[in-house]
């Protein structure tokens, strides 16, 4: 049995052919050799939304071109490798960067800024060169940081549309999913769960009263559930004791998130997924980016839904997550403007 997001790609994938055969989506992924690279490179191959996939790493992607070349769908993949940068960027529309280093147990997502957010202002940097008028879909933590980092590069670089970056939140979501599913029974896909904020600890603020499966939960299972939700990722980087944090289900939500946007971009209506975007949301309170609801089209972001009623529970949640979020924002930009 397909599940619903296989089978809405092959339903797409139907449609694409026999309409638009000439149409050439390329995405490239930066990172291609990492633990989530390597997945995110084979799930994408098999997705039939990417005709051509641009594999970049500093080292190892020329490798996994050449395995996953050899899947039988028709994406074209090339590799290339360290110095090859800007010919991986020729063309796309989409680039995905999970570049850089991963949590080890003890260490939390704002740990790695010293090291990521370089990695990726560098290649937020080629892009803005390259490929000014890609979708940058960043995967690389600290997400709250390394989205302000990749906007304020476009921006720099004066080719910024804010509609075009995003922040990948999936995983969260996919793990609420898969986690309410567990307790009220349901099939995790049939169970969407908003989650809004941002991505690490207290900003992650899963809304499980906006779900009819979610909304039945309470007392000690609700904080339980919310508690996992936030921090679900540490179990992984935990039982991985020292080889890194979530690869393969990263991979998954990756192109997932990938597929929607996709999707989107080629004109299917009512496509709404949460992401960390440049937002109006909380802008009075100097938070200008944020995750929630958004409905992505032919220009990426096409709309930005409101969060909706809360809780007082949620509401606390929030109100936990704004100063939190809010730091982690300040200091990707102050990075970028301090960077020569
Ligand atoms: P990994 O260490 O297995 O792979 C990272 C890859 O990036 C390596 O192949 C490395 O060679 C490559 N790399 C480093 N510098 C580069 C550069 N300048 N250009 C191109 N490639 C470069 O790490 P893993 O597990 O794949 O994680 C990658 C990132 O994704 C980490 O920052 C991690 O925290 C983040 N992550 C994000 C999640 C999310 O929900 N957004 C979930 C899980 C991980």
């Amino acid at each position: 049995m397909l599940s619903k997001y296989a089978a809405r790609s092959l339903s797409v994938h139907g449609r694409w052919f026999s309409s638009s055969t000439a149409r050439h989506t390329k995405v490239a992924v930066l990172g291609a050799g990492g633990g989530i690279g390597q997945p995110l490179s084979l799930l994408l191959k098999v997705d039939p939304l990417v005709t051509s996939l641009s594999l970049y790493d500093i080292r190892g992607a020329p490798g996994v071109a050449a395995d996953v070349s050899h899947i039988d769908t028709p994406g074209e993949v090339n590799g290339y490798p360290a110095d090859k940068l800007d010919e991986a960027l020729d063309g796309v529309k989409v680039v995905v960067i999970p570049a850089g280093v991963p949590r080890k147990p003890g260490m939390t997502r704002d740990d790695l800024f010293n090291t990521n957010a370089s990695i990726v202002r560098d290649l937020a940097a080629a892009v803005a060169r390259v490929s000014p008028e890609a979708h940058v879909l960043v995967i690389s933590n600290p997400v709250n940081s390394t989205v302000p980092i990749v906007s304020a590069v476009f921006e720099k670089a004066g080719v910024y549309d804010p509609r075009r970056i995003f922040g990948v939140t999936t995983l969260d979501v996919v793990r609420a999913g898969r986690f309410v599913s567990g307790i009220v029974g349901t099939n995790p896909v049939d169970t969407p769960i908003t989650v809004i904020g941002g991505h690490s600890g207290a900003t992650i603020v899963p809304l499980l009263s906006q779900s009819s499966f979610g909304k039945g939960i309470s007392g000690e299972a609700y904080n339980k559930v919310v508690n996992r939700i936030q921090y679900g990722g540490d179990e992984v980087v935990k039982a991985k004791d020292g080889a890194g944090s979530a690869t393969l289900s990263m991979a998954y939500a990756g192109a997932k998130f990938t597929n929607a946007l996709l999707r989107g971009l080629a004109g299917e209506k009512s496509v709404i997924t949460p992401t960390f975007i440049k937002s109006p949301l909380f802008a009075d309170q100097d938070i200008d980016f944020f995750s929630s609801n958004v409905e992505l089209g032919p220009n990426g972001v096409e709309k930005i839904h409101s969060i909706g009623e809360l809780t007082g529970e949620e509401q606390k949640l929030l109100e936990a997550c704004l100063p939190e979020l809010k730091k982690n924002i300040e200091k990707g930009k102050a990075f970028v403007e301090s960077s020569p």
